[in-house]
C-alpha cells in the first residue's frame, strides 16, 4: 500500500503551498502564540484533510486545477484540526504529538489553551471571509462537533455500561464531522448537486469513522515511537473504545477492573491484556473496514482522474495504517 506521500501526489506541491501559506495566516498574531501554532505546523502531521479537500476540488474541475477558494478552505481545514489536537492534548495530559512534545508541555497550559483558541478564531475569520453562507455553516458546525466530542467523551469516562451508539456519536463529533463537512464544502465551492453534495458529505464521514476507529485499534497495539504520540493511554484515561467495548462482551468481568478506574495493582496491565487477547480487535478491524467500503462506495460516480483515483484509495490506506 502507498505512504501517505504517494497517496496525495496529485496535489503535493499545493499541500507544500499550503504549509507556507498557514505561517503567513497565523503569521499576525502574538509572537508566543505563533510560535507555538508553527511549533506543531513544522512538526508535519499526514495533512491528510487538506489532502482531501485540494483532492476533490481538482476531481471536481474541468481541468483539474484548483481554485484559490478551495486552497482557503483546504488551509481552514488544517487550522481547525490541529486546534482541536493542541486542547485534545491539555484534555488527555499527553506528552507528545507528532512525534515532538505537545504545546503545552513545551510551553505550557495557559499557552496552549490560548494558542487553540487562537487558531480556532484564526480559522472562523478566514472562514467568515470566504463569502459563502453555506460553507460557514458546515465548517462552524465542525468547531461545535468538536467542542461536543471532548464533552461527551469526558463525561463517560471509566462508565462500563455506555452503548456502541454512544461511542460512534462521539467518534463522529471528534473526528468524522471534520472530515464529512470539508468534503462536503469542498463540493459546494465547486457547484455541486444536492446528491452529490450528499455523496461527498458520507465519503467523508465514513472515511473519518473508519481513520477513528484504526486510531483507536492502534492505541493498543502501537508504540509511541511509531504513532508519534501516547500508546495504552485511552484504556488507562477511561475512554472506552470500539476495543475496549467489545472486549466488555466477552469479558463481562473487565467492568470491575473499569469501575474501580484500575485502582488496585496490576488492574491496567490485566485489563490491556484482556482486550489485546481477545476477539475485541480483530472484530474492531471489522468495523473500520465496514466504514472504508462505505466511504470508498460513496465516490462511484466520480469522473475518472489522478485525484479522483487517490479519493477512493483513501479509505484502503486508513486501514493500511493497521500493517
Ligand atoms: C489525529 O489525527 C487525531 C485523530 C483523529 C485520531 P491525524 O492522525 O490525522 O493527525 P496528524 O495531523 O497526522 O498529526
Ligand atoms: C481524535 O481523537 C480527535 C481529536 C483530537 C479532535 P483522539 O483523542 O483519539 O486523538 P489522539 O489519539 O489524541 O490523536
Ligand atoms: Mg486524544
Ligand atoms: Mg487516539
Amino acid at each position: 500500500m502507498a505512504t501517505v506521500t504517494e497517496l496525495l501526489a496529485p496535489v503535493e506541491l499545493d499541500l507544500e503551498t499550503l504549509l507556507t501559506e498557514l505561517r503567513t495566516l497565523i503569521g499576525a498574531g502574538h509572537p508566543i502564540l505563533q510560535a507555538a501554532a508553527e511549533h506543531l505546523f513544522s512538526a508535519g502531521g499526514k495533512r491528510l484533510r487538506p489532502g482531501i479537500v485540494l483532492l476533490i476540488s481538482k476531481a471536481l474541475s474541468l481541468e483539474g486545477e484548483l481554485s484559490p477558494r478551495h486552497r482557503r478552505l483546504a488551509e481552514i481545514t488544517e487550522m481547525i484540526h490541529t486546534a482541536s489536537l493542541v486542547h485534545d492534548d491539555v484534555v488527555d495530559e499527553a506528552a507528545t504529538r507528532r512525534g515532538v512534545q505537545t504545546v503545552h508541555s513545551r510551553f505550557n497550559h495557559r499557552v496552549a489553551v490560548l494558542a487553540g483558541d487562537f487558531l480556532f478564531a484564526q480559522a472562523s475569520w478566514h472562514l467568515a471571509n470566504l463569502n459563502n453562507l453555506d460553507v460557514v455553516k458546515l465548517l462552524s458546525r465542525v468547531i461545535m462537533d468538536l467542542a461536543d466530542g471532548e464533552v461527551k467523551q469526558g463525561l463517560y469516562r471509566y462508565d462500563a455500561g455506555q452503548s456502541f451508539e454512544n461511542y460512534l456519536e462521539k467518534s463522529y463529533c471528534k473526528t468524522a464531522s471534520l472530515m464529512a463537512n470539508s468534503a462536503q464544502a469542498a463540493g459546494v465551492l465547486s457547484g455541486q448537486d444536492d446528491d452529490q453534495l450528499k455523496s461527498l458529505h458520507h465519503f467523508g464521514r465514513q472515511l473519518g469513522l473508519a481513520f477513528q476507529v484504526v486510531d483507536d485499534i492502534l492505541d493498543f497495539t502501537g508504540s509511541e515511537q511509531q504513532l508519534g504520540k501516547p500508546a495504552a493511554n485511552d484504556l488507562a484515561s477511561g475512554y472506552l473504545t470500539a476495543p475496549a467495548l467489545f472486549a466488555l462482551e466477552e469479558h463481562p468481568s473487565l467492568s470491575r477492573l473499569i469501575e474501580r478506574e484500575f485502582s488496585e495493582e496490576g488492574d491496567l496491565e490485566k485489563s490491556l491484556q484482556m482486550v489485546r487477547d481477545s476477539d475485541a480487535i480483530p472484530r474492531s478491524r471489522e468495523l473500520a473496514e465496514k466504514f472504508a467500503r462505505e466511504s470508498r462506495e460513496a465516490l462511484k460516480w466520480l469522473p475518472k482522474s489522478p485525484s479522483a483515483r487517490a479519493l477512493v484509495d483513501l479509505p484502503d490506506f486508513v486501514l493500511s495504517r493497521l500493517y
